[in-house]
């Protein structure tokens, strides 16, 4: 297994290119499910998790043709895929794969929406909560499903297609609204989703959905109203920034110092996570084409923030936002209300010399002078990531094991970070 080897201290200076949000990349390949002709999709990021729902695609007949890159085109712009479901060949999503990846699970709804079945497997455990998909059924049986669970198999059909109806989510889901959007795209006459999530990435698939076809009114908003259609037509669509990707590296600038600019990206996708950036003392102004992040001198101050759905805290930079304030002057408090065990990265930020108490869903992090190297675990995606920053803040080395939950996610983290300054190498496994 490849380890991450850092040896901190390096302030960060330069540009970072942002790649494609994996978050909006993954429901945006499902989406060609919906639809005979090609969905053309720009700027995807080459991730783990990205490779493999084209693998769970491909199973259900999708042909999927990625551009080769010209000479002379940077590395660093996204991927282009041209994905083709002309004939769905399987409808079942089996175990092995969609444990693998909660977000496969989303395939249900549009399988449903276009061939009247699904046998997709219920995700199982995952390590950040119990993750339950009640609210994606719930969503799924008020636009006609029939649905039953058998032998962990989630099987719905729908032999009439689905009708389109009101959706009211008791709870902000970005998976359930993913895969009822993809489904209503689908369904006879209007769906509107009420408390739908306002996540960006919900944003991004609505307006593919609309380059294919369908009527969309209220994105960006917490009322979605959609008007199904018979068939779906092909697109082109590039995928938007990574904001989680650009709030990491922001956090990690403001945790070494530096000045660094984070391109290709825009400011209103973070919202709140870079006003916390700016309360604890670092410098986010809007430049051309992307974002510049600055901390000079003094060093970072406390926060007190709890996660909520966008445009709040996003639980996905949680935990870097931990790291970045364990060497603040004063004490945080951190609360998660997303998920109940996202705290998997305290006990390896405290043997980097962290000081962090944990009662339930809330973190104290009373700011320490400085963190000291020392070898750590990585965890789940967001955790390891979390890691890395304390890393490029400790004294001395830093090794960071399992780090293929961090190819899950970021895109040549340790080339990006290199090229600012960072001493960070990869040690493969061989
Ligand atoms: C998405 O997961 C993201 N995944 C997660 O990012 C992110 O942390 C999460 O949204 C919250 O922003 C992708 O986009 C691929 P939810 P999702 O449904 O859709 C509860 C990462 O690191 N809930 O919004 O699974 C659930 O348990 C990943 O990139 C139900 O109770 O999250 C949680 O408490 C990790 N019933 C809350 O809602 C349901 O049917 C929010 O979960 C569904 C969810």
């Amino acid at each position: 297994m490849d380890r991450i080897k850092i040896v901190g201290g390096n302030r960060l200076e330069g540009t970072i290119p942002i790649s494609g949000a994996k978050n909006a990349a993954l429901p945006l390949m499902i989406a060609s499910l919906l639809t005979a002709d090609r969905l053309t999709l720009k700027n995807v990021p080459n991730l783990a998790d990205v490779n493999l729902l084209a693998r769970i695609l491909r199973n259900h007949g999708v042909d999927l043709a990625v551009d080769g890159k010209r000479p002379g085109v940077s590395q660093h712009l996204g991927e282009t895929f041209h994905l083709t479901a002309r004939d769905i060949v399987d409808t079942t999503a089996p175990y092995e794969m969609v444990s693998r990846m909660r977000a496969s699970f989303w395939v249900l709804g549009p399988l449903l929406a276009r061939m009247g079945e699904a046998r997709v497997s219920l995700p199982g455990g995952c390590a950040i909560g119990t993750r339950p998909v009640d609210l994606h059924l719930q969503g799924l049986k008020e636009l006609g499903a029939q649905i039953d669970i058998d032998a962990g198999y989630v099987v719905a059909k729908a032999p009439k297609g689905l009708q389109g109806n009101r959706v009211v989510f008791p709870k902000v889901s970005v998976g359930a609204t993913h895969n009822v959007l993809l489904a209503a795209a689908l369904a006879k006459g209007e769906t509107v989703i009420e408390n739908a999530a306002r996540e960006p990435e919900i944003g991004d698939v609505a307006e593919c959905l609309v380059k294919m076809g369908c009527r969309i009114e209220g994105i960006g908003s917490s009322t979605l109203r959609i008007q199904g259609r018979d068939r779906l037509e092909g697109a082109v669509h590039a995928v938007l920034p990574d904001r989680i990707e650009t709030g990491t590296f922001a956090y990690a600038v403001a945790a070494t110092g530096g000045d660094v600019t984070l391109e290709g990206t825009r400011v209103e996708l973070l919202e709140t996570a870079l006003d916390v950036l700016e309360a604890v003392g670092a410098s986010v102004t809007p430049v051309e084409g992307g974002i510049r992040v600055t901390r000079n001198g003094a060093g970072i101050g406390p926060v007190s923030i709890e996660t909520q759905p966008f445009p709040g805290f996003p639980t996905d930079l949680q935990a870097q936002l931990m790291a970045l304030v364990t060497t603040a002057h004063g004490t945080s408090v951190i609360r998660e209300t997303i998920f109940e065990n996202r705290f998997m990265h305290v006990q390896e930020l405290a043997r980097l010399g962290a000081d962090i108490k944990l009662h339930g869903d809330t973190a104290t992090i009373k700011g320490v002078p400085r963190l000291r190297g020392a070898p750590v675990m990585a965890t789940d995606l967001r955790a390891s990531v979390s890691l890395v920053i304390a890393g490029l803040v400790a004294e001395g080395e830093t090794m960071i094991n399992r780090v293929y939950h961090l190819d899950r996610g970021f895109e040549r983290l340790e080339e990006k970070l290199t090229r600012c300054g960072a001493n960070i190498e990869r040690i493969s496994a061989g």
